[in-house]
């Protein structure tokens, strides 16, 4: 399996073949069918883009409290366990042995985005972040740990993997845009990321 490394983010481009994708995509409509998309705000009021949802004994939210992980949907049930497809990828990549705790689920509609931002609300930063797209490319932007300075960009398309760990664990990351419709995974477009983490 070929994988790049840029910025110390190491990219596994075609991680997962047609079949695996469309495996995954029918476990992750399970888990929104449990736990239903929500649009979250951030502390300071502004509803992001992107709708989430999340597997596991944690989901991350954000709301005027600001950024956390919660054991329940905001709507108040438990979230849904992880897929097995999903942590088979995890069990390929990340190298260490202990198992996610949270699979976030972010979609990408037409025009959403994700502003530069740090992975740290986890206990342990040992730990890897492993990202995995199925949909539309997205445009992955990657800085450094401080703020501003040089960034570069990759286009992440279906089925690629990202692990952010090591010296890109608490880089600077985000996503610029998506091109709508570039993919036929999801027959109305769009893009899913999912990211797993370690969280207590
Ligand atoms: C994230 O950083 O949570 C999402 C990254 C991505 O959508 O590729
Ligand atoms: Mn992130």
């Amino acid at each position: 399996m070929e994988s790049i490394f840029k910025e110390g983010f190491r990219i596994l481009p075609g991680f997962l073949d047609a079949d695996a994708q469309a495996a995954m995509l029918r476990d992750v409509r399970g888990i929104v069918r449990a736990a239903p998309l929500f649009h979250p705000v951030t502390p300071r009021g502004k509803q992001m883009s992107v709708r989430m949802s999340a597997a596991g004994q944690y989901g991350w939210v954000t709301d005027r409290r600001g950024y956390r992980y919660e054991r329940r949907h905001p709507e108040g049930g438990a979230w849904p366990p992880i897929p097995d497809s999903i942590l088979a990828v995890w069990q390929a990549v990340s190298g260490v042995d202990r198992a996610p705790q949270c699979c976030l689920v972010n979609f990408y509609g037409e025009g959403a985005r994700m502003g530069l931002h740090q992975d740290k609300d986890e206990a342990d930063f040992t730990m890897p972040v492993v990202s995995i797209s199925l949909g539309d490319d997205g445009l992955f932007r990657m800085g450094r740990e401080a703020r501003g300075g040089k960034t570069s960009s990759v286009w992440l398309h279906s089925g690629d993997v990202v692990v952010m760990a090591g010296e890109a664990r608490l880089k600077h990351h985000g996503v610029d845009r998506i091109r709508f419709g570039t993919s036929t995974l999801l027959p109305q477009g769009g893009r899913i990321n999912l990211t797993l983490r370690v969280v207590d």
